[in-house]
């Protein structure tokens, strides 16, 4: 298999290890269609893929990454837990359950997938993934769809601070004070839907942008996640998306382009509220 990863740069965690900026999302892909799909994004150069136990197709995102021949190391692998597995024991049956489907013997980055605060549980799940990471199981652990208010209770209360927070996080949805806040804790910020689910294909400022660079208006806002330091996974089943989405490290944003970008925030989330989720 050819790569081309050298082009896509790493997120230093401050776990002291790393994550590649750009990777590839398989959320609400069939399993039937997961592991054609792994496999494209793997042939275009992509060498991080991120699943969850509730998306029901990690044993096809584990057999492409088997078929590809590609060593272990070379595959930044990210699962999640599921909505109904918080609490300590539960947590780690489900990891392994997830390992399993995986095929896998650990994981990079195992996330909390949603934290469920009416529940209550977050801090006992979060305690047992830190066993995770102690045993080895698993190289990183994060928190997913965490506000500021969760994450300062699970900071007090627990050894580890979350490497990760992936959110929904595109250009009318931009998180500024919960990336503010991940800065100043050293959490590196993960965006999800990163592309609004292709909502924002025809803007006019995007369309603009991408015009002057010769670029999609797709690749114009994956390209503004990377410049302001997002680690970004877009999803696509679609062979030439999937290779536009990778086609980022050749062009750069002006600031006057970015702050037009900025200018695109309206507050409005296309994804559940995390309160109320799950
Ligand atoms: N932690 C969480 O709670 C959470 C929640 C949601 C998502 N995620 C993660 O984030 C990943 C990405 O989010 P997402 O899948 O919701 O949305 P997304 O990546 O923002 O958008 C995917 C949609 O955009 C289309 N698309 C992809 N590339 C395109 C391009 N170059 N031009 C035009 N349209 C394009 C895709 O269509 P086709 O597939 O038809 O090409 C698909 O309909 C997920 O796969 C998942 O791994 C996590």
């Amino acid at each position: 298999m050819t790569s081309q990863t050298s082009s896509v740069p790493s997120i230093q965690l401050n776990s002291g290890g790393t994550i590649p900026q750009l990777g590839f999302g398989v959320f609400q892909i069939d399993p039937e269609e997961t592991e054609q799909a792994v496999h494209a994004a793997l042939a275009t150069g992509y060498r991080s893929i991120d699943t969850a136990a509730m998306y029901g197709n990690e044993p096809e995102v584990g057999s492409a990454i088997k078929e590809s021949r590609l060593g272990r190391g070379e595959v930044f692998v990210t699962t999640k837990l599921g909505n109904g597995d918080h609490g300590a024991s539960q947590a780690k049956h489900a990891f392994s359950q997830s390992l399993s489907k995986l095929a896998l013997d650990y994981v990079d980055l195992y996330l909390i997938h949603w934290p469920r605060p009416n529940e209550g549980r977050y801090v006992e799940t979060w305690k047992a993934l830190e066993e995770l990471k102690a045993e080895g199981m698993v190289r990183e652990i994060g928190v997913s769809n965490f506000t500021e208010e969760h994450l300062e209770k699970l900071i007090s209360e627990t050894e580890i601070v979350p490497a990760i927070n992936q959110v929904e996080l595109h250009p009318r949805f931009q998180q500024h004070g919960l990336r503010h806040f991940h800065d100043e804790q050293g959490i590196a910020t993960e965006a999800w839907s990163p592309l609004a689910q292709g909502g924002l294909t025809d803007d006019e400022t995007l369309a603009a942008i991408a015009e002057a660079h010769r670029k999609t208006s797709a690749q114009v806002i994956l390209r503004w996640h990377v410049q302001i330091g997002n680690v970004v996974i877009p999803k696509s089943v679609t062979p030439e998306r999937i290779e536009e989405n990778f086609e980022l490290f050749d062009f750069e944003l002006s600031d006057e382009e970015l702050s037009q970008i900025d200018g695109l925030d309206r507050g409005e989330r296309i994804g559940p509220d995390p309160d109320q989720f799950g």
